[in-house]
């Protein structure tokens, strides 16, 4: 059966990532293995099955760390055999094709060429790495909102204070549950200043399940860099960890300069990964700040940190940017987008909960935040936790409830949440 991406379109994109070279071996091989792919379809119970999560519960927190599906496993497993057999000989003779194959997976997913991208551990150390790394100097303005991440806050607050230039924050709704497109671009736009430089913002808000309206932003913010020279053209920077695997939308068709994401939570690699992808316009914008190991190309290896990592777990990220080519990359957007909403329209009705998540569609994507009238958000996880569901709360001030649906759910969980959800009335 052809999978979504077919070997045809595969190739004619990344003919147009890679210009006229030839398909190096790994993009090769990865277009090869993906064509031999054979589709679930809409089978979801398969989908399901593909996760070792603890029977009897309802996982509605799956986005906060993945569960390794089989591939991803096996794969790990198949590594860390040989690197414990002999750990440097082996490491010495497939490291370099394992990452030629990094870059080839997360870059067919991307859609961007895989040398503009830089591995990571994490969504914290992408965003550190790029935050540090910015060149800016005092007079200069870093954009951000009151709702990002403490990560992305904290980079920012470090990087600020040692470069000197200032930290503008901004609110970008009075009430995330009704906001629309245009009051958040007015937001972003009346705060632009002549000197800002960099506007760090996220995509999937893990506060209230907002799903920034990326693209009109990015539209908006054109005009302003017209007439500025490289230096001072305003890079739009995103963390995109919630929106990677869970909605639609690559860098080019979301419109930002920098995407900073972990690729252990909807894309369900390995624990202990993540990339960062800039525009060949903004990487030279940021300077490396670990050492890159060994043979180091520019730009995205050359921003890869060195050291001996978990090499069993950084190489294995293929096997999930694979598996979610062969369920169909859409497939999992629409479907993460059936489930979540279907949440978030049913809590709207119920009398004691207080929905945070935008009503309008178009502005949510795979995370459902909400209040329990008269429960702390604790009290509510450790209420459905009785029931065997598994909820989480967000960690801003003020904390919401959060339930979140993805591959690891079905129709029955989701049903029995809402329905214990409605019990704490
Ligand atoms: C919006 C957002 N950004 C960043 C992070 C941190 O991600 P990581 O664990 O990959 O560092 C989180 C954590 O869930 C998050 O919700």
């Amino acid at each position: 059966m052809t999978i979504q991406v077919d070997r045809r379109s595969f190739l004619m994109r990344s003919g147009l990532v890679l210009g006229a070279a030839a398909l190096s071996r790994a993009q090769a091989v990865y277009a090869e293995r993906l064509d031999a792919q054979d589709s679930p379809g809409g089978d979801w119970d398969w989908v399901r099955r593909q996760f070792n999560t603890e029977p009897g519960y309802a996982h509605l927190a799956g986005f906060f760390l993945a569960s390794h599906p089989t591939p991803v496993r096996a794969a790990i497993e198949r590594y860390r055999n040989q690197l414990d057999a002999n750990p440097i000989r082996y490491w010495v003779q497939n490291r370099l094709d394992r990452e030629a194959d990094m870059a080839a997976a997360a870059g067919t997913y991307l859609n961007v060429p895989g040398k503009d991208i830089a591995f990571t551990d994490s969504t914290t150390m992408g965003l550190g790495l790029v935050y540090n790394g910015m060149s800016l100097k005092p007079g200069d303005e870093v954009l951000t909102s009151d709702h990002d991440h403490y990560a992305t806050r904290m980079s920012l607050q470090f990087a600020t204070a040692r470069n000197g230039a200032t930290l503008v924050h901004a609110p970008l709704y009075k009430r995330s549950r009704d906001t629309t497109v245009a009051e958040i671009v007015e937001s972003v736009t009346s705060r632009i200043s002549p000197v800002t430089r960099i506007i760090a913002l996220t995509w999937v808000h893990s506060k209230t399940g907002l799903r920034l309206p990326v693209r009109a932003i990015a539209d908006a913010l054109a005009p302003f860099n017209v007439n500025r020279s490289e230096d001072e053209r305003i890079l739009l920077c995103i963390d995109g960890v919630h929106g990677i695997g869970a909605a639609a939308g690559n860098p080019a068709e979301i419109g930002c300069d920098v995407f900073i994401a972990g690729t252990h939570k909807w894309i369900f690699g390995p624990r202990g990964t993540g990339l960062v992808w800039a525009a060949p316009h903004a990487w030279p914008r940021i300077a490396p700040t670990i050492a890159p190991f060994g043979k180091h190309e520019p730009p995205g290896s050359l921003h890869t940190p060195g050291g001996f990592h978990s090499f069993e777990h950084r190489w294995s990220v293929v096997e999930a940017f694979a598996f979610h080519q062969q369920i169909g990359t859409q497939r999992i957007y629409d479907r993460v987008a059936h489930l979540n909403n279907h949440i978030k329209h049913t809590l709207a009705k119920m009398k004691h909960i207080t929905l945070h998540t935008p009503l309008d569609d178009n502005l949510s994507a795979g995370i459902v935040c909400f209040e329990v009238d008269g429960l702390g958000p604790d009290e509510t996880v450790d209420k459905l936790l009785t029931k065997r569901i598994i909820a989480s709360k967000a960690p801003y001030e003020p904390s919401y409830n959060r339930l979140s649906a993805g591959l690891l759910n079905n129709e029955d969980d989701i049903e029995k949440s809402l329905a214990a959800v409605a019990a704490l009335a």
